[in-house]
């Protein structure tokens, strides 16, 4: 059976057991939940289209506006939230195909890349979870980011991500942000399903609802979720803010690695960067002019502390940490 063949019979499902999915008959939410079926896990397609009627119904909106509609709720809430709270999805990474990328695998840990991602790693955790004098506060809240697209974000934070789930005691969740242009399906192989743009325009998800586990122990994923007219703009709202304290204080031993996305194209990730611990500014060296990472830096002055990684080098300094702007921590 295909995958829309698998998604249409899923949502013959959902529609039985009293789901509104989106064919425009209003009252199908009004079945009693007490009298509705099992629920049953729906796959991601299926979860992607239910949310997407019900954004066809209430219209766009932050979870704020929804509730100064005048229209009635359409449903009482999708299944989507309490299947997943009970079966985690969990995927399969292909190691093959994160090498292939030029990315770093637990199974490698001396390869080239890995070994300077450890260099580049090595600060961060320290800042992180260092003792006392070293230790930044919400220094587990990291955000990668860029002047411009294409100076390897995505390949930063994938790649760092990797790299700190190697540690020992280390957990590392790592968070699609750059929600108008997510990445991490093409690069890691995983299917967009439900992610970060939900879990800030929805009030009946939670992060367990979306997060991806996968086959590296201490690695999961949050993906961008499904593309949002408002997409960015949701990075600078409060909302955001709130996510963010949560997934930073939950599991204070976690590293939550954010890309993001570009400086100078967006406003919203200079707020988004006000709230985090650290940030790793990606520059691709010999490309990027330094007007522009200037620019870039002058944006993010405020913030604790600043990393910078420069990417695309000669082979001898590819990836290559090379310091720390603003305020440098006390060194371990
Ligand atoms: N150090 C690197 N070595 C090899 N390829 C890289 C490196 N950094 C980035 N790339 C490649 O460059 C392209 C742009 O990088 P990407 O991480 O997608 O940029 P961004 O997320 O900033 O837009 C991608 O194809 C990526 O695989
Ligand atoms: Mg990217």
């Amino acid at each position: 059976m295909s995958l829309i063949e698998q998604a249409a019979k899923r949502l013959e499902e959902l529609r039985r057991a009293g789901a509104e999915v989106g064919d425009g008959t209003a009252g199908a939410g009004s079945a009693d939940p007490a009298s509705r079926e099992p629920e049953r896990i729906p796959t991601p397609e299926a979860a992607l289209h239910e949310l997407n009627a019900r954004r066809s119904v209430a219209g766009p909106s932050m979870r704020t506006e929804g509730r100064t509609e005048a229209r009635p709720e359409p449903i009482a809430r999708p299944p989507v939230a309490t299947t997943d709270r009970h079966a985690p999805v969990r995927v399969e990474l292909d190691l093959e195909r994160l090498k292939a990328q030029g990315l770093v695998t637990p199974d490698v840990p001396r390869s080239q890349i890995a070994d300077e991602f450890r260099v580049i790693k090595r600060p961060i955790v320290r800042n992180a979870f260092g003792r006392a004098g070293t230790r930044v506060a919400n220094g587990n809240l990291v955000m990668v980011t860029s002047a411009l697209p294409g100076e390897g974000k995505t390949f930063t934070a994938i790649n760092l991500a990797l790299s700190i789930a190697m540690e020992l005691d280390t957990t590392v969740l790592l968070v699609d942000g750059d929600v108008a242009h997510p990445d991490f399906a093409k690069r890691l192989g995983t299917r967009n399903s439900p992610g970060l743009l939900e879990l800030l325009t929805r009030d009946d998800l939670e992060v367990g609802d979306v997060l991806v586990r996968t086959n590296i122990d201490n690695l999961s994923i949050i993906p961008a979720g499904v593309l949002h007219h408002r997409a960015t703009e949701l990075l600078a709202s409060e909302q955001m803010a709130i996510l963010l304290r949560e997934l930073a204080t939950r599991y204070p031993d976690r590293m939550i690695v954010f890309d993001s996305p570009p400086l100078l194209a967006t406003t919203e990730a200079r707020v988004l960067a006000t709230h985090m611990g650290q940030i790793v500014m990606v520059v691709a060296a010999d490309d990027t002019r330094q007007r522009d990472v200037e620019l870039a830096l002058s944006m993010i002055e405020n913030c604790g502390v600043v990393l910078m990684v420069l990417n695309k080098a000669d082979k001898t300094d590819v990836g290559a940490y090379y310091g720390y702007y603003g305020d440098e921590p006390r060194s371990a």
